[in-house]
């Protein structure tokens, strides 16, 4: 990714025209990989959901539509929550998510301490914030850490296989389903994105 995605700037001027756009993989695809572990939150209790770097992607709508109304979905860039309200909207008459404009790599200071979460989830934002270095990606890691409930966990997609390569990571990272990329020909390397399943370790 070019050096600009981790800056707001760069954002802004992208989402005063795009209404609607998903990074990596439709939020269908996503969401069947996150489905079995929502169920199994959901057979315990309500479950609590925080979406970080929500962009102009639909992918709270698929929570709703499975019922879950406690979805906070967070992005530094306020046109990315409107657009956000904007689809919500669309797809059910009203809005009844919420929508925070909070930096991910300080969320200690964008969300209330004692807001807990038991399924954090992003879908190439990793890749965004990695663009500032280790050290913003490690930032956001421990504010996901602080915000998660009890048994709660984060699924990550991400253009990286490595992209959790860190030392003094707060989680056990495991990657449980690759999706593959799109070929120009057919003679093209596979080619797949990560996504992660990050529990909290005792670092
Ligand atoms: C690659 S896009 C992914 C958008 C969406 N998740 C999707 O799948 O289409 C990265 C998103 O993260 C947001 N973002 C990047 N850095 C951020 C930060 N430090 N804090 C909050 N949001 C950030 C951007 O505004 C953008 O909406």
């Amino acid at each position: 990714m070019p050096a600009d995605f981790e800056k707001q700037s760069y954002w802004h001027e992208r989402f005063a025209s795009e209404t609607s756009f998903e990074w990596l993989a439709s939020s269908q695809s996503f969401m069947s990989i996150i489905e079995p572990y929502l169920q199994a939150i959901c057979r315990e209790r309500p479950a609590s959901i925080l979406q970080l770097g929500s962009g102009t992607s639909d992918l709270q709508n698929y929570f709703r539509r499975k019922g879950c109304l406690d979805v906070t979905n967070v992005d530094y860039e306020p046109l990315a929550l409107e657009r956000g309200r904007q689809l919500e909207k669309a797809a059910f008459g009203d809005v009844r998510m919420k929508y925070v404009v909070a930096d991910v790599t300080q969320l200690d200071n964008g969300l209330p301490r004692d807001c807990k979460f038991n399924l954090v989830v992003d879908k190439s934002t990793v890749d965004a914030v990695s663009c500032a270095g280790e050290t913003a990606l490690l930032r956001m890691a421990t504010g996901v850490r602080n915000h998660l409930a009890d048994g709660g966990f984060w699924i990550s997609l991400s253009y990286s296989s490595a992209r959790f390569a860190l030392e003094q990571l707060p989680f056990d990272v495991e990657v449980v389903a690759k999706i593959p990329t799109p070929k120009l020909k057919a003679s093209d390397p596979d080619v797949y994105y990560s996504c992660y399943l990050l529990r909290p370790n005792m670092n």
